[in-house]
């Protein structure tokens, strides 16, 4: 049986970060955005690391950075939205991973009864709660289970691969 090796030449790699990041960002996903309203502000982030996993009970899970300084306040909200972000929402994606204080500045958001917080345009979204989280390494696994749920066909999803929006071709 031939090694990979002798089929395509792998690139770079490693178990460094610089390898690992390169490694998985092969597998290609989409974005979200996880947001709230806390004490009356809109605070949330993008996340690439979105799962669905389980239909019975509902849950999804995503990964968050230990580093992360939204987390500790997110955490607290009752109710947490995600947002299966749209094709278009590249710009939108950056600026919900950059300067916390704007990151939701004219956007369009509805805000839940509940305070879970979603962009109106969006291809998916739903209502969750936090239903468990598993220390893993530098990340954080967070379990979120689904109150609602709800998607659209008529826009496209973002795509994440290789560090950048859209499907990177291969050199
Ligand atoms: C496309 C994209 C995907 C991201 N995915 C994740 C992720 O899955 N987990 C994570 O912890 N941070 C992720 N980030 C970074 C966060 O959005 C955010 O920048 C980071 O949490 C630092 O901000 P904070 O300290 O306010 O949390 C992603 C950023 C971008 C642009």
């Amino acid at each position: 049986m031939s090694r990979h090796a002798d089929l395509v030449p792998a690139i770079g790699g490693g178990l460094d970060p610089t390898g690992l990041r390169a490694a998985f960002g092969a597998f290609p996903s989409g974005v979200v955005a996880v947001a709230a309203r806390v004490d009356g502000e809109v605070v949330g982030l993008a996340a690439s690391s979105f799962t669905s996993v389980s239909l019975d009970p509902p849950l999804v899970s995503f990964s968050i950075a230990t580093t992360s300084r939204t987390w500790p306040v997110l955490r607290r909200a009752d109710h947490l939205g995600v947002t299966v972000l749209a094709d278009h929402h590249d710009t939108v994606a950056r600026r919900l991973a950059g300067r916390a204080d704007v990151r939701f500045h004219g956007l369009d958001l509805a805000v839940g009864d509940s305070g879970a917080v979603t962009l109106s345009d969006g291809v998916a979204w739903f209502d969750t709660t936090i239903h468990h989280h598993v220390e893993a390494g530098d990340h954080t696994i967070v379990l979120l289970r689904l109150h609602t749920a709800a998607h659209t066909d008529r826009s496209r999803p973002l795509v994440f691969h290789r560090g950048r929006f859209g499907l990177d071709r291969p050199a």
